[in-house]
């Protein structure tokens, strides 16, 4: 696996796969790479199709009380694990590159990025529009890959595609959980050992509220219950909501696809996940 930080370098090297009648594929990452990142270069990989992961921990994305200076940063060990993933080249542009002094665009997906981790996040979607729009202009991959743990940036992203008709196809690749069913993140080595323990009520809950509302139960009811279980855990709840799969919009008709969202905090820890509404 190659490792590229200089645009020009980058480019050359997907025109030479192109000109072989190469495809692209683009895994965009944070770093801090887990098995949940490994899946998403696993379902890249496919025949004809070189696979470009990038780490870049975009400023732009955090708020200015947020963990952006303790941000875990492992590059060498990111690089281990993408060669033993099989990635082709590993793109990893500084700030300067990525946001030249004068920088001043910014890329806003409105409705979608407005609720949720929007709301408590003000200004995060507009830094993952902003940077991802750059990644896919510096990249031009045909195909992208993002996990459903994040579930509103997968629809952000989704949306912004569709908007600008962006030439790449948006794949989502379900999320990974530990044996437990917490959902891998980068950010759960900040757990310590009692935290962990309780931390799995997170997925439990969700999982058991999904169930209620998919044999047809009170959606409100269902709510409820899972903030309840999370609150006895030990959880500060950012929300747990029912949403369509597709807008995000809140109070989805039964009828649409329906996804359960929820941000809960264990100490100083934020945790998301999310899980589908089965169709009955
Ligand atoms: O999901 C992430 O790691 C980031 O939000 C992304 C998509 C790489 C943009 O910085």
């Amino acid at each position: 696996m190659q490792t590229i930080g200089d645009l020009r370098r980058l480019r050359d090297v997907i025109a030479q796969w192109r000109a072989a009648g190469q495809a692209v594929a683009l895994v965009p990452t944070m770093g801090a790479l887990h098995a949940g990142h490994v899946a998403l270069i696993d379902a890249a990989k496919r025949p004809g199709t070189r696979v470009v992961a990038s780490i870049f921990v975009n400023p732009r994305q955090f708020g200015p009380s947020e963990d952006l200076g303790r941000y875990p940063r492992r590059e060498a060990s990111d690089a281990r694990m993408l060669t033993a993933a099989g990635c082709d080249l590993l793109w990893m542009p500084s700030v300067e590159t990525m946001y030249p002094a004068g920088f001043a665009t910014n890329v806003s997906v409105a409705g979608v990025s407005d609720g949720f981790d929007g709301a408590a996040r003000p200004g995060h979607f507009d830094g993952v529009a902003t940077v991802v729009t750059k990644l896919f202009n510096q990249v031009s991959p045909d195909l992208a890959y993002f996990g459903e743990k994040d579930f509103q940036q997968l629809a952000v992203i989704r949306r912004l595609v569709a908007d600008l008709d962006l030439a790449v196809e948006i794949v989502g690749v379900p999320t990974q959980r530990d044996d437990d069913g917490l959902a891998l993140s980068s950010r759960n080595i900040y757990l310590d050992e009692v935290q962990r323990a309780s931390a799995v009520a997170l997925p439990r809950a969700l999982g058991i509220a999904a169930r209620s509302i998919a044999r047809g139960d009170a959606p409100d009811d269902a709510l409820a219950e899972a903030r309840e279980t999370l609150i006895a855990a030990g959880f500060e709840i950012d929300y747990v909501a029912l949403a369509d799969a597709e807008t995000l919009a809140p109070d989805p008709a039964p009828d649409r696809p329906r996804r359960l969202l929820a941000a809960a905090r264990m100490g100083t820890t934020r945790l998301i996940d999310n899980v589908p509404i089965e169709q009955g």
